[in-house]
């Protein structure tokens, strides 16, 4: 089992011109495999900041990340084993790949790096991983990514997070840029994905429907505090927090929109 404590982290920006801007104040939670945990707030709230701090984009002000009890070591073969066990699937598939790359290309890539499986089993993981993300390895391999529609490119973008058979997946609203109608089939994927790898999950997302739905825990940020944070229908059913109340008034009732979406997909949906 693998732990990832996000503990006490503030992060101030120093914005040009405007002074400082505390984009954290004070944040700690707990992912560990085999969970997933709600990340929700509005926009600004604060919520790819931990995303780049996780990824090391950002460096915290204050506070640590551990993995398994250690911070992250800041180079070498450490550094190389943390990046490997957390990995990330961003908002915009198109912006994450490169266009000059075949399919191939991207999913090889990770695969020969981190060494994952001896060098004559390459193209066998990589029509593995394809398969395991629904797509059709023949069809798929020798394209580059404006040759895919969106919801394709999500998903080799998710195999390409799992060649390196990471144990954490941050997924920054991977479906917001997707048309509403392929959504949820891009979560279901990745929910199975998180249950049959054992993956610990962080689902950063405005929508609470989704949240609900696809988290066990749910953490609500407001202007970069956490403001609310419990089991999923606990925070989305019984908020006790004005601001989670204010989202959630805001948001289609979360119960509705699964009942409505269930009748039209075949199972799947947890
Ligand atoms: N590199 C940066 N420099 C200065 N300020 C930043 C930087 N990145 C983010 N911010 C500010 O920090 C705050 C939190 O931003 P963040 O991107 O974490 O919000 P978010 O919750 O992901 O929003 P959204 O839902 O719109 O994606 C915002 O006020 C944002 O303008
Ligand atoms: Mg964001």
């Amino acid at each position: 089992m693998t732990t990832l404590e996000f503990a006490n982290v503030t992060k101030i920006y120093n914005v040009r011109g405007s002074g400082q801007l505390k984009a954290l104040d004070d944040v700690s939670f707990t992912l560990s495999s085999r969970q997933t945990i709600g990340l929700v707030g509005q926009s600004g709230s604060g919520k790819s900041t931990i995303a780049k701090i996780l990824t090391q984009l950002e460096v915290p002000t204050r506070g640590e990340v551990l993995l398994d009890g250690s911070p992250i070591p800041r180079r070498g073969k450490g550094l190389r084993s943390y990046r490997q066990q957390l990995r990330m699937v961003f908002q915009d598939p198109f912006a994450s790949l490169n266009p000059y790359h075949t399919i191939r290309h991207h999913i090889e890539r990770p695969l020969r790096l981190d060494h994952v499986v001896p060098r004559q089993e390459i193209d066998a993981e990589v029509r593995r991983l394809l398969e395991r993300v629904r797509l059709e390895p023949d069809a798929v391999m020798g394209r580059r990514p404006h040759e895919l529609s969106g919801g394709q490119r999500q998903r080799v973008a998710i195999a390409r997070a799992l060649a390196s058979r990471p144990a954490l997946l941050v997924a920054d609203e991977p479906v917001s840029m997707l048309d509403v109608s392929i959504r949820l089939g891009v979560l279901n994927l990745l929910a199975d994905l998180q249950r049959e790898e054992g993956l610990g999950v962080l689902y950063i997302t405005h929508d609470l429907a989704t949240a609900r739905h696809f988290s066990d825990e749910i953490i609500v940020l407001n202007q970069g505090r956490v403001v609310e944070r419990g089991t999923a229908d606990d925070v989305i059913l019984r908020p006790r927090d004005p601001y989670t109340r204010e989202l959630r008034a805001a948001s289609p009732d979360p119960e509705e929109f699964f009942r409505a979406r269930s009748a039209q997909t075949s199972g799947g949906v947890r």
